[in-house]
């Protein structure tokens, strides 16, 4: 049986050019990134897309612009292995593939009206990132917005302009700490992993909703804190990384029981997965 063409360009990348390569830390970049047909990508905060380059293979990344900005999208990338390596290689004006956006995106219609509190660690600022753009370009549709981010030590903080900006910004309570400041005289900031800026958010379960993207071990601690402070599993919601291949639901390497994590999730309300074994 040959694939339709709508089925088929699942699997076909587009060009994209990269317009800007900017360092984020010593590890990680971010790439302003622009479709070469002009058209936007089309993506909601929380997606995803499939990066490819020639002889190197394809790797799932977020994106980390909202698409309330212009017409180019950002994705910021830690250099891990084969393809990321030879992706911080590349500079403007160089040729990437592009499949996606792909994966089921932040419950906007769901977060809308509610207070929401933004919890990322390492990485996971990335996709996070896409959301707090969009609160931000979209001020009157969501209540108070707390934004909680846990690094390693201060080289290892990314976006640390936007992380300035919005500890400024009166629409948002932005609160910030590294897990190690020994080697840096020059840090006076909160020391520690990221649930002690948990227990003082004086928030109102009713009308909260907190979101989670970061490493794997921050995910258990941090809704034990949030669970101490009476929110319900259905008012957590988290991003999760899987590996993946094929991104559309097709190969299964990243199913979680019978979740396919690349298109019932990377986003999932705790009480979908929380009894899933591995899932959290
Ligand atoms: C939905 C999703 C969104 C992601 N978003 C981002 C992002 O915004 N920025 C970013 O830098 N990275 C992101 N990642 C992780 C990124 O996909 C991997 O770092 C990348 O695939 C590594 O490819 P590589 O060829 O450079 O490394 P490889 O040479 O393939 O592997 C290097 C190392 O990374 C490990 N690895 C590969 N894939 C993953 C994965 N999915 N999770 C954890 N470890 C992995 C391998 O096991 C190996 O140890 C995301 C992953 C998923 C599933
Ligand atoms: S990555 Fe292939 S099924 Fe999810």
């Amino acid at each position: 049986m040959t694939d339709s063409p709508c089925h088929s360009s699942l699997y076909l990348p587009f060009e994209c050019e990269i317009v800007s390569v900017t360092d984020l830390t010593p590890g990680e970049k971010l790439f302003r990134v622009r479709r070469k047909d002009g058209a936007p990508l089309g993506h909601l905060p929380g997606q995803f897309v499939q990066l490819s380059l020639l002889g190197y293979g394809e790797a799932p990344i977020s994106v980390a612009s909202s698409p309330t900005r212009d017409g180019l999208f950002e994705l910021g990338v830690r250099r891990a292995g084969t393809l990321t390596g030879a992706l911080h290689r590349m500079n403007a004006g160089d040729t990437i593939g592009i499949r996606g956006p792909f994966g089921r995106p932040f419950d906007l219609p769901r977060l809308r009206g509610q207070d929401l509190v933004l919890i990322s660690g390492g990485c996971g600022l990335a996709p996070m990132r896409s959301l707090i753009q969009y609160c931000e370009d979209r001020p009157d549709e969501f209540g108070t917005i707390a934004i909680l981010y846990g690094a390693k030590n201060r080289a290892n903080t990314l976006f640390k302009e936007d992380l300035a900006a919005w500890q400024s910004s009166a629409r948002f309570a932005c609160s910030l700490t590294v897990d190690n400041s020994s080697d840096d005289q020059c840090y006076s900031g909160n020391v520690g992993l990221i649930t002690a800026l948990i227990p003082p958010l004086a928030f109102v379960p009713e009308k909260t909703i907190a979101v989670i993207v970061g490493p794997p071990p921050m995910y258990r601690a941090v809704i034990d804190e949030l669970k101490k402070l009476r929110l319900p599993a259905g008012r957590i919601v988290l991003s999760l990384e899987r590996q993946m291949r094929c991104g559309v639901g097709k190969c299964g390497h990243c199913t979680i029981e019978h979740l396919y994590c690349c298109q019932d999730g990377p986003v999932f309300w705790l009480n979908e997965i929380e009894h899933l074994r591995g899932a959290v």
